[in-house]
């Protein structure tokens, strides 16, 4: 059985969606141990309290830099002593000292079809505004793991969604979680959790 351990910042209706895999059987091998939040007071703490599972509290703030910010996160990390770590709505960039420490045992999830509207500055509503400006067709959803390089490592599923004329970013923002991140999310949770996840080459292999 693995630990998991969900990264937050915000509402956290991806980690409902773990929650919710875990309860349906989806996620077997894997149970989620701890969530820790980079802000105090967001409602993804009461969706752990509220389902039993331990919180912790890191705020950015609190650190003199990013890389001492990062420590805390990787110290608290181990303590738990996670085998997979999951971004799920985690606005917080931390120093690559703690994806050196656990390689390919960090996932996230990104609300667009990486490569497009991705890295530094794209995150939550921005990336759907940005998808309406540029007017594309289909947008998504990407999970990946995490590496150095922000929303640039390896892929591991995606799922596309269609753009409708009349879209506010709020719609869109809300039609990609449905119909995209809250399934792949929970399906690439348990695809690792499974050891079904095999990288080779910067690329993401998975095994029958
Ligand atoms: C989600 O759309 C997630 O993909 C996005 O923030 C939202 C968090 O919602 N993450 C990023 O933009 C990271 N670059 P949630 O707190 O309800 O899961």
């Amino acid at each position: 059985m693995k630990n998991i351990v969900v990264l937050v910042s915000g509402g956290g209706t991806n980690l409902q969606a773990l929650i919710d895999a875990q309860k349906s059987g989806l996620i077997q091998n894997g149970r989620i141990t701890c969530v820790i939040s980079s802000k105090e007071g967001v409602y993804a703490l009461e969706r752990a309290k509220n389902n039993g599972i331990k919180t912790r509290t890191i705020v950015r703030k609190e650190y003199a830099d990013v890389v001492a910010y990062s420590q805390a996160i990787l110290d608290a990390l181990l303590e738990e002593q996670a085998d997979l770590v999951v971004y799920a709505g985690f606005m917080t960039i931390l120093d690559e000292l703690v994806v050196r420490a656990l390689p390919n045992k960090m996932m996230n999830v990104h609300p667009a079809l990486i490569p497009s509207f991705c890295g530094k500055g794209y995150y939550g509503l921005r990336v759907h505004e940005e998808a309406l400006k540029k007017g594309v067709k289909l947008t998504g959803a990407t999970v990946h793991f995490v590496t150095e390089v922000c929303d640039g490592g390896p892929i591991i599923l995606q799922k596309a969604v269609a753009v409708q004329e009349d879209d506010t970013p709020e719609i869109l923002q809300r039609r990609v979680m449905e119909q995209a991140e809250w399934q792949i999310l929970p399906q690439a949770v348990a695809l690792f959790c499974d050891d079904k996840l095999e990288v080779r080459n910067d690329r993401v292999y998975i095994k029958n």
